[in-house]
C-alpha cells in the first residue's frame, strides 16, 4: 500500500444534546490526536438531514456542536472544524461514491436498519445512502485515521471497502497521481480505550444515544452539577457488590458500563478501577464517579455556555475552518473528475 501523509478527519451530528457517549468515544481522542497530527474535525450538518429537521434547530444545534468541540479543547486555529455543507467536495464525491458501492454493501449496514426500523418505505434515499457520504467526508481529504465509537466501526470498514473498489476499478488512470496504484487511503478506524461503547445509565444493554426519550439514560455535556449527581445515583445497578476483577463484570452490563466511564474519565484501566473499588458497596463507587464527571464535564459545561452566546465567533471559525477545509478538498475533487474520465 502506498504511503499517505497521516491525516486525522472525523464527524459528529448536529442532532439534539452532545452526551458522555460522544465525548468519551470519540471527542476526548480528538483532543489527545492534535497532539501528534494534521486534524480535521467535522460538524456534518448534510448527515443530520437525512431526517427531518427543523432549520432553526438545525441551525442552533451546528454552532452548539461547534462551540463543544472548543469547548474541549479543540483548537480551530491549529487544525480544522467546519461544517460540512459548506464544502460542496463532500457531496460531490459522495455521488461518485454511490456509484462505487454496491446495494447489497449498503443493505448490510446494521444502523440502518435499526433507524429504518418497520418504516424502510418511507425513511429518505438518504439515509440509505448515509454511509457513501460519510465515506466521501473521510477521503475527500485522503485521511488516515479516523477516531470514533464503537457504534461506527461498520462503517469505516465500508469506507475501506469503497476506497478498495475505486483504487481497483481506476487503478489504470491512478498511476499518474504518484501513490503507485493507490488514490485514497484505506482509512484506519481508531476505536480505543474503555469507552469505546458507552451504555444507557438506565439500560446496560443499550447505546447511550441522543434519540433515548429517557434523559435520565444519559449525561450531556452541559448538565449541572446537581444533575449529574441525581442521574448516577439514580443509574441502574445490581444487588451484588462492585467485582474485583474484570472477571466479575460478566453479565453485569450496567457495572460493566459504569466502571469503563470511570475508567475512561480518570484515564485508567478497568482492571485498575476495580482494585480501587472492588467489594466496596455501590454508593461509595457512585459518589466518587459523581465527583469525578462533576470536575470533568462541569467545566466543560461552562465554558460551552460561554462561548455558545457568541455566535459571530462560532460562526468565523466555521467560515474559517470551511475555507481551509476547501482547499485541500479541491485538488482531490479535481483529480477524481479526471481519474473517471470528467472534463472540466
Ligand atoms: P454521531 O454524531 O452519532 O456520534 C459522534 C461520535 O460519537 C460516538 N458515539 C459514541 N461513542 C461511545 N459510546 C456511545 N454511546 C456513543 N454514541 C456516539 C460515535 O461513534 C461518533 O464517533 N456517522 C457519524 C458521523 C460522521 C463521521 C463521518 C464520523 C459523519 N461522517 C466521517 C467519522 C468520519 C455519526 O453519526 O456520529
Amino acid at each position: 500500500m502506498a504511503q499517505f501523509k497521516p491525516l486525522v478527519f472525523s464527524g459528529v451530528q448536529p442532532t439534539g444534546n452532545l452526551h458522555l457517549g460522544n465525548y468519551l468515544g470519540a471527542i476526548v481522542k480528538f483532543v489527545e490526536l492534535q497532539k501528534t497530527h494534521e486534524c480535521i474535525y467535522c460538524v456534518v450538518d448534510m448527515h443530520a438531514i437525512t431526517v427531518q429537521q427543523d432549520p432553526e434547530q438545525l441551525r442552533s444545534s451546528i454552532r452548539e456542536v461547534t462551540a463543544a468541540f472548543i469547548a474541549c479543547g479543540i483548537d480551530p486555529k491549529t487544525h480544522i472544524v467546519f461544517n460540512q455543507s459548506q464544502v460542496a467536495e463532500h457531496a460531490e464525491l459522495a455521488w461518485v461514491f454511490n456509484c462505487v458501492a454496491r446495494m447489497g454493501w449498503l443493505n448490510r449496514m446494521t444502523q440502518f436498519k435499526e433507524k429504518a426500523g418497520k418504516d424502510r418505505e418511507n425513511v429518505s434515499v438518504g439515509l440509505f445512502a448515509y454511509p457513501a457520504l460519510m465515506a466521501a467526508d473521510i477521503l475527500v481529504y485522503r485521511a488516515t485515521h479516523v477516531p470514533v465509537g464503537e457504534d461506527q466501526k461498520q462503517h469505516l470498514e465500508l469506507s475501506r471497502d469503497i476506497a478498495q473498489k475505486f483504487n481497483n476499478d481506476f487503478a489504470a488512470s491512478i498511476e499518474k497521481y504518484g501513490h503507485g496504484d493507490a488514490f485514497f487511503p484505506l482509512p484506519e478506524p481508531l476505536i480505543q480505550g474503555p469507552a469505546t461503547r458507552v451504555m444507557s445509565l438506565r439500560d446496560g444493554t443499550k447505546k447511550m444515544s441522543k434519540s433515548d426519550p429517557s434523559d435520565n439514560s444519559r449525561l450531556n455535556l452541559t448538565d449541572s452539577a446537581d444533575t449529574i449527581a441525581q442521574k448516577v445515583r439514580k443509574a441502574k445497578t445490581d444487588p451484588e457488590a462492585l467485582p474485583s476483577e474484570i472477571a466479575g463484570l460478566a453479565g453485569r452490563p450496567e457495572v460493566d458500563n459504569l466502571t469503563g466511564i470511570y475508567a475512561a474519565l480518570v484515564d485508567r484501566s478497568k482492571e485498575d478501577v476495580l482494585r480501587e473499588f472492588g467489594g466496596g458497596n455501590f454508593s461509595t463507587f457512585k459518589n466518587a464517579l459523581v465527583d469525578l464527571a462533576v470536575a470533568k464535564l462541569g467545566p466543560i459545561g461552562d465554558e460551552m455556555k460561554k462561548i455558545a452566546s457568541d455566535n459571530a465567533y462560532l460562526d468565523s471559525v466555521l467560515v474559517d475552518g470551511g475555507n481551509r477545509a476547501r482547499a485541500i478538498a479541491a485538488p482531490n475533487m479535481k483529480a477524481v473528475k479526471d481519474i473517471l474520465g470528467f472534463i472540466s
